[in-house]
């Protein structure tokens, strides 16, 4: 298993990837290539909000790939945190396809997005999950998140933030 940057190389596999989601939206959301878009023009715009353009924080996107060059993982890695990533999105959003779930391959990709991190010199990791999340809080709590306060949105959703200390 290896984290692979988004490229031309994996539009298949995105496609395939996307396709198991059904009217999902594809989570973390930078990976949602719009219907009707062109590969290379959902990667350009990839590349803009990954250095931080519209006032976004600066990120970074990697496939979680198997040793198939199939795509088994999502993962966003963001470089710091804003207000509302403090209390809602935290500093790392992943997924794993619905067909590879609850195989470990989460809590694997999770830490292997803390090397990356780690590479960045963040200290304190912050990653959320919503209150109903049972499957990704388990992940955060493998990884050694230690919780913090619970953050309640506008609209009333609770989300559950913990901090991994590095
Ligand atoms: C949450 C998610 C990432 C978990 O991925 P996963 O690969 O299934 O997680 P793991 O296999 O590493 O599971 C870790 C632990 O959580 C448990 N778990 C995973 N999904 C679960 C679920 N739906 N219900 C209960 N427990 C669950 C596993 O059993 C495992 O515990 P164990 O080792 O004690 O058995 C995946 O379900 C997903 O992509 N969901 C949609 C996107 C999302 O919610 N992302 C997280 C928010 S950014």
């Amino acid at each position: 298993m290896r984290l692979e940057r988004p490229s031309l190389n994996w539009e298949a596999e995105h496609l395939a990837y996307m396709k198991e989601w059904d009217e999902d939206r594809i989570k973390p959301s930078s990976f949602h290539w719009p219907d009707g878009i062109p590969y290379e023009a959902y990667l350009e715009h990839l590349a803009t909000r990954e250095v931080g353009q519209g006032g976004r924080m600066p990120n970074t996107n990697y496939f979680l790939v198997d040793d198939d060059e199939r795509i088994i993982g999502m993962v966003n890695i963001r470089h710091g945190l804003n207000d509302y990533l403090r209390m809602v999105d935290g500093h790392i959003g992943y997924s794993i396809r619905p067909s590879e779930q609850r195989k470990g391959y989460a809590t694997y990709l999770l830490s292997e997005a803390l090397k990356v991190t780690d590479q960045l010199g963040i200290r304190s990791v912050l990653v959320t999950c919503n209150e109903d999340n049972i499957g990704s809080a388990a992940v955060i709590l493998k990884n050694g998140g230690v919780e913090d306060e619970s953050f309640t949105e506008p609209h009333g959703n609770i989300v559950r933030r913990f901090w991994i200390k590095r």
